[in-house]
């Protein structure tokens, strides 16, 4: 039997068309525009989201053998605030997990109304691309429109919306609206009540690997289904948590790094717990459990924009041939393209190269953004540190994944070993087991991930180089809080 995983990123959506043990027999991706409105600002037509992901799904089953696809699911970027009128319009475009607008509206939940009251309503305190702060914000600068909502959604779950007509969403993305009682898992009363929404505009919680319906009979008709062949969708899951499953990042103290536009350290977990400085998000997880995640901004998007923005090519891989002296780089690359998120939860803090000389070159700076990226990543990784989680393995995905340069900074500058899969697929192939799932095709996650993910080769850290890198870090560390000042001028 098949099953399709859609993950709906935040350049383009891909979709995967796997059989029951994860093989996957057809992919494709479809592109859409990200907007900048203003600096700092990030936004996406919810209508490209819905037009690409039924081309894409037109294309993916061209020449398969349709009446053996039993279901579908998702892995959606988190955190976009989607809204509908009463007549479903989309009423403005969504505000992305990536969008800094809502410092003042941070500032009021966090400091006003108070972190502590925050966290004990979701278990997280509120950063400029969650949900609920972006609600407070249309409130204040867009009136007329927040008078207009009836719906509020996320990403994947719009897609959900169009092709089923179910309003839904699951635990794992719904953990990042800052409007759900993580522990509890339910909708925060509280939290409706200081954003000023009726509880009623929000979908209906499932779990990642629940059946929320079937593709609508029109949907169906324009993919080439026939009409007496019913596709379940299943609720799917964020895109790190479907990057989790698709991954095996499933039991107590498992960890995945995905290197795609965001960068997150995921650590999942049996239990509930809270990280106390809030700098470690705690979210439920897509197999019905936790996690705890730190997430920055910008990451493999560093190095595309440097690569494609800059120097101007597409090679990337042509560019990391030179880099031959690792551990040793004098340059340094604060990598807060778009502010940041975890850990120093600043919208103002900015990217910029440190360290240059005469003799600097190109490829020093490649280097250093590479580790830039890493280094954060790995300040995520000293707050589990912190809190007595001793990470020692990684699984890796994400488009910075595919670079075996990458994956042994990743090894030294984290100094854990770093497992590299037979596919890295990531969110859509979470999405295809949230789908088997809800098929019956497997009992549970576990089940689904014991058969499908296999790890390949694993990247171990070497001691001269750990040390290396572990005195650079010690450098990179200083940098943000001796710059944090001139960011906010
Ligand atoms: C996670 C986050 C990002 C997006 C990227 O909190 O904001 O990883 O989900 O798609």
């Amino acid at each position: 039997m098949f099953y399709i995983g859609v993950d709906l990123g935040t350049s383009s959506v891909k979709l995967i068309l796997v059989d029951e043990a994860g093989s996957v027999l057809n992919s494709v991706t479809e592109e859409y525009p990200l907007s900048f409105p203003r600096p700092g600002w990030s936004e996406q037509d919810p209508g490209d989201w819905y037009e690409k992901s039924i081309k894409g799904l037109k294309e993916l089953l061209k020449d398969a053998d349709k009446t053996k696809v039993r279901g579908l699911s998702f892995g959606g970027q988190m955190h976009g605030l989607v809204v509908l009128d009463d007549e479903d319009n989309v009423i403005r475009p969504a505000i992305l997990w990536n969008d800094g607008r809502t410092e003042k509206e941070c500032d009021y939940l966090n400091n006003t109304i108070g972190r502590e009251k925050i966290s004990e309503y979701t278990a997280n305190i509120a950063f400029a691309g969650f949900t609920a702060p972006k609600l407070l914000w249309m409130k204040e600068n867009e009136p007329e429109n927040f008078k207009k909502i009836k719906k509020i959604m996320l990403p994947k779950d719009y897609l959900a919306y169009r092709l089923t007509g179910v309003h839904c969403t699951d635990y794992s993305d719904a953990s990042g609206m800052l409007l759900l009682d993580v522990k509890n898992k339910c909708w925060s009363s509280q939290m409706c009540d200081i954003c000023g929404i009726d509880m009623s505009m929000l979908p209906k919680l499932y779990e990642s690997y629940e059946a929320v319906g079937e593709l609508k009979d029109d949907i169906k008709e324009t993919i080439g289904f026939d009409a007496s062949q019913k596709v379940i969708v299943a609720a799917g899951a964020g895109d790190n948590a479907a990057a989790a499953i698709g991954t095996g990042t499933i039991a107590d103290g498992d960890c995945n790094i995905s290197l795609g536009t965001s960068g997150t350290v995921f650590i999942s977990s049996d239990r509930f717990s809270v990280d106390s400085n809030n700098a470690l998000h705690s979210f439920a997880h897509a197999t019905g459990r936790y996690h705890l995640m730190g997430c920055m901004l910008s990451a493999a998007s560093c190095n595309k924009w440097w690569m494609e923005d800059i120097v101007g090519t597409s090679d990337f891989a042509g560019e990391q041939k030179g880099i031959d002296t690792l551990g040793e780089n004098h340059v340094y690359f604060l990598p807060y393209l778009m502010g940041e998120r975890s850990p120093h939860n600043d919208p103002k803090a900015r990217g910029c190269f440190l360290g240059l000389t005469m003799d600097s070159t190109r490829t020093d700076m490649t280097q250093a953004v590479l580790e830039g990226v890493t280094f954060a990543l790995r300040d995520s990784l000293e707050v589990a540190k912190s809190l007595g989680i001793d990470v020692k393995r990684t699984k890796v995905c994400g488009g910075g994944a595919k670079s075996p340069l990458w994956k042994k900074m990743l090894a030294n500058i984290l100094g854990i070993s770093v497992d590299v899969l037979a596919v890295e697929e990531g969110p859509s192939m979470g999405g295809a087991i949230c789908a088997m799932v809800a098929c019956g095709e497997y009992e549970d996650v576990t089940a689904a991930c014991e058969k499908i993910v296999k790890v390949v080769e694993t990247v171990e850290p070497d001691e001269d180089l750990k040390k290396k890198y572990n005195d650079r870090y010690e450098s990179f560390k200083q940098m943000y809080p001796a710059l944090k000042g001139v960011f906010a001028l």
